[in-house]
C-alpha cells in the first residue's frame, strides 16, 4: 500500500530524517515507536506532503506521491501531533469544515460528521464550542478530522498524547477498527504499551533513522533471554567491576548500574557480594525481555513517559 525508500530531510545542520525505509501492507497497522525529535513528525509530514524530502521517494498504492500528491491527498487522513481544531467552532462545524476540504459537501458531508461524532461519543457535545472541550475531547474530534472523509491510508502521528486512559482506549480501539475494515495505518507514538497493544509491526526510530523492525515477538528475541537488572546505591567503579565480573554491564555511574543477567539467582548472589562489600543497594529492578528492553539495548537509553 505505502512504500518509503531512503528519506531524508535537513533542517540546517539537523538531519531530521536520514534515510528512512519501510513498507505497509494494506490493512497493517505500522508503529513508529522512538523518543521526541527522532524524527516522527517529519517522516509523516514528508508522507502527508507538507513536506518536500531532499531526497528518496514515496508511493502510495504504486503512485509516486512526489508528482500527484493532489490525486492522493484524498485517500489520505491525516490526524496531526498538534490539535488542528478552531476552538471557537463547535466540534460538528469542525467536522464540516474538515470533511468540506478533502471534498465532501451537502448531505454526505453532514452524514458522514454525524457519524463520525457518534463514533467518538460526542453526538450530545456537538454543538459546543471545541474552546470548552476537554483535552482527551479535542483528540477525538481530532481524529474524526482525519477520517472524515473515508481515507484509505491513516497517518496518525502522536493521537494520544496527553490524554485519560478512557479516551486513550476509545482512540485505539477505533484504528484498531480501520484497520480490521482494511484501511492502511502508520501510528506514531513514544509510548511503549501503545507499540506492544496497537501496532502490526513496529519500527524503533531513532535519530533520524529505523533501527530495528518486526512484530513484537521479532523484536522481543533480539533482545535475547538475558534479563536488564538495574539497581540504584552508591557505587565505586573498582568494586562493582569485581563484582560483576563475568556479567555484561551496560551502563554504570556513581548512582547507577546496568547489567544483564541469564539466570535470576545471579541477582541473589550479586546483591549479597554488594553487602558484604559495604555498599548500600536503595532500589532493584529487574526486566524481563520485553520492546522496553530492546529499545534499550538499541538506543541506549530508556523511553519514558
Ligand atoms: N521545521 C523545523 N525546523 C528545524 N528543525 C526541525 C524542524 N522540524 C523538526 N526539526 C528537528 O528535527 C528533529 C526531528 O523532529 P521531529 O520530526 O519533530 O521528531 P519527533 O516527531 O519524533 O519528535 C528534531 O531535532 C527537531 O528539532
Ligand atoms: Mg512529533
Amino acid at each position: 500500500m505505502i512504500e518509503v525508500s531512503e528519506i531524508r530531510k535537513t533542517f540546517g545542520s539537523v538531519k531530521a530524517v536520514d534515510g528512512i525505509n519501510f513498507h505497509v501492507k494494506k490493512g497493517e497497522i505500522y508503529g513508529l515507536l522512538g523518543p521526541n525529535g527522532a524524527g516522527k513528525t517529519t517522516t509523516i509530514s514528508m508522507i502527508s506532503g507538507l513536506l518536500k524530502p531532499d531526497s528518496g521517494s514515496i508511493t502510495v498504492a504504486g503512485i509516486d506521491i512526489g508528482g500527484k500528491s493532489g490525486q492522493i491527498r484524498k485517500r489520505l487522513g491525516v490526524i496531526p501531533q498538534e490539535i488542528a481544531l478552531y476552538d471557537e467552532l463547535s466540534g460538528r462545524e469542525n467536522l464540516h469544515f474538515w470533511g468540506s476540504l478533502y471534498g465532501l459537501s451537502g448531505k454526505k458531508l453532514r452524514e458522514a460528521a454525524d457519524r463520525m461524532l457518534e463514533l467518538v461519543n460526542l453526538t450530545e457535545r456537538a454543538n459546543d464550542n471545541v474552546r470548552d472541550y476537554s483535552g482527551g475531547m479535542k483528540r477525538r474530534v481530532n481524529l474524526c478530522a482525519g477520517l472524515i472523509h473515508d481515507p484509505d491510508l491513516i497517518l496518525l502521528d502522536e493521537p494520544t498524547l496527553g490524554i485519560d486512559p478512557q479516551a486513550r482506549a476509545s482512540i485505539l480501539k477505533i484504528i484498531r477498527d480501520e484497520a480490521t475494515s482494511g484501511k492502511t495505518v502508520i501510528y506514531t507514538t513514544h509510548y511503549l504499551e501503545e507499540a506492544e497493544n496497537l501496532c502490526d509491526r513496529i519500527a524503533i526510530i531513532d535519530r533520524g533513522t529505523i533501527h530495528a523492525e518486526g512484530t513484537l515477538r521479532e523484536l522481543t528475541e533480539l533482545a535475547g533471554e538475558e534479563d536488564v537488572v538495574t539497581l540504584t546505591g552508591n557505587f565505586k567503579s573498582g568494586v562493582t567491576k569485581e563484582i560483576l565480573s563475568g556479567l555484561r554491564i551496560d551502563h554504570l555511574e556513581d548512582g547507577m548500574v546496568r547489567f544483564y543477567v541469564s539466570e535470576r539467582e545471579t541477582i541473589g548472589m550479586v546483591l549479597n557480594k554488594f553487602f558484604n562489600s559495604g555498599v548500600s543497594i536503595e532500589n532493584v529492578s529487574i526486566k524481563e525481555p520485553s520492546l522496553e528492553s530492546v529499545f534499550l539495548r538499541i538506543t541506549g537509553y530508556e523511553l519514558r513517559d
